[in-house]
């Protein structure tokens, strides 16, 4: 077992454990007293992980109440989060009650918005299912919803009070999902972690899952602690996410965010190499990396589609955007470019 404490607006412990999630009761009266326990999750992962934890749950003397969702994207909409915050104020949560998200960062992410503005704020308790959630979406309080315009465009930063990350349960996990979050691994041992970067290259992450997401959410507690708001230093998080978003926006959201941000990441690092920003070119590491886990690294789109894509929200001439370039693994920087810049650096990295 390992534990990440989080100082940032909130303090909170990250217990990474396998097999936590039938302790979940005792864990929640320890810290919190017994209380009404929602559980927000989508039809899947209720009928593969909620028995266990609704029995800890009213074992330890909770009383539980659940809202289940159909899977996917769709329910990060804001008809699903209205009728969230209808279904607790029907069960009548109080603001010390407590809000469990389990499942991935759809769960996550809205659940989490929920306890944000349900009666401005109620506990909130992260139990992450899927690799993603455990390394990034669960930690550092950013909640959001979509809306038609775009996605993530309305939410809260509001930290969560305890994160359950019982690692057993991503031995479910589609192997397609479970890619999805080894590109936010790779991420973090690009941008903080050469060792890190290494057991991704000798396809040790399922060996040493514990250890893997001890190292993640070290580096995102350290992110956050510094710099909750995303005003600096955070922005670091979204190396191959620039170049990620408008891939996947070009694809019409066919292609996966892990799969979007695998091809960004070897396009930030080429870009940084041809236009002499990186000691040495890691694109080739990076290429093979991912691959092992089935990830592409190849942009399927022109400069022209991706530009188009990426300056169709929010941006205009003359404002700056933050991209992220490796400059070894292990090291990234800050890039403030303008926006009439990014051509350059999106045809470097093709
Ligand atoms: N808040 C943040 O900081 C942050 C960071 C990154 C991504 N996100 C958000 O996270 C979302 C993507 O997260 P995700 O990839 O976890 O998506 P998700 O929650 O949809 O989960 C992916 C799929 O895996 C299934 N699943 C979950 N756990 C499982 C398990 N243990 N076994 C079998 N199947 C399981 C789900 O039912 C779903 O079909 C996006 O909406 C993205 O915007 C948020
Ligand atoms: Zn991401």
């Amino acid at each position: 077992m390992a534990i990440v404490t989080v100082n940032a607006s909130k303090s909170y412990d990250v217990v990474i454990s396998p097999y936590i999630l039938r302790n979940t009761g005792d864990i929640l009266k320890d810290k919190f007293g017994v209380k009404t326990n929602c559980i927000i999750t989508d039809e899947t992962v209720d009928s593969m992980y909620s028995p266990v934890v609704v029995e800890s749950l009213e074992k330890s003397g909770h009383k539980v109440v659940k809202y289940v969702f159909p899977v996917g994207e769709n329910s990060k909409g804001a008809e699903n989060f209205v009728n969230i915050l209808n279904f607790l104020a029907s069960n009548k949560l109080t603001r010390s009650d407590i809000i469990i998200a389990l499942g991935g960062g759809i769960p996550g992410d809205v659940a989490g918005f929920a306890a944000a503005t349900y009666l401005r704020g109620v506990k909130f308790v992260q139990i992450p299912t899927t690799l993603l959630a455990c390394v990034d979406s669960s930690v550092g309080g950013k909640t959001a919803i979509n809306l038609d315009e775009g996605k993530n465009l309305a939410g809260a930063f509001y930290q969560p009070d305890l994160v359950l990350c019982d690692y057993s349960t991503l031995e479910t996990l589609p192997d397609h999902v479970f890619s999805d979050g080894v590109a936010e691994v790779v991420k973090y041992g690009v941008i903080k972690d050469e060792h890190l970067f290494n057991l991704a290259e000798m396809n040790l992450l399922k060996d040493k899952m514990e250890e893997v997401i001890e190292r993640c959410v070290s580096i995102k507690r350290d992110i956050v602690n510094e710099d909750e708001r995303d005003m600096g230093v955070r922005q670091l998080l979204n190396y191959g996410h620039t170049y990620g978003h408008a891939i996947e926006k070009a694809s019409n959201y066919t292609l996966s965010h892990g799969s979007a941000v695998a091809i960004g990441m070897c396009m930030a690092s080429k870009a940084a190499y041809k236009l002499g920003f990186s000691d040495e070119d890691i694109t080739d590491r990076l290429v093979e990396t991912l691959r092992l886990y089935n990830l592409p690294t190849q942009c399927p789109y022109d400069v022209e589609t991706l530009i188009n894509a990426a300056l169709s929200d929010k941006k205009r001439q003359g404002e700056k955007i933050n991209l992220v370039l490796p400059k070894r693994i292990g090291e990234c920087f800050l890039q403030t470019i303008d926006v009439k810049d990014l051509e350059k650096y999106f045809e470097a990295g093709m």
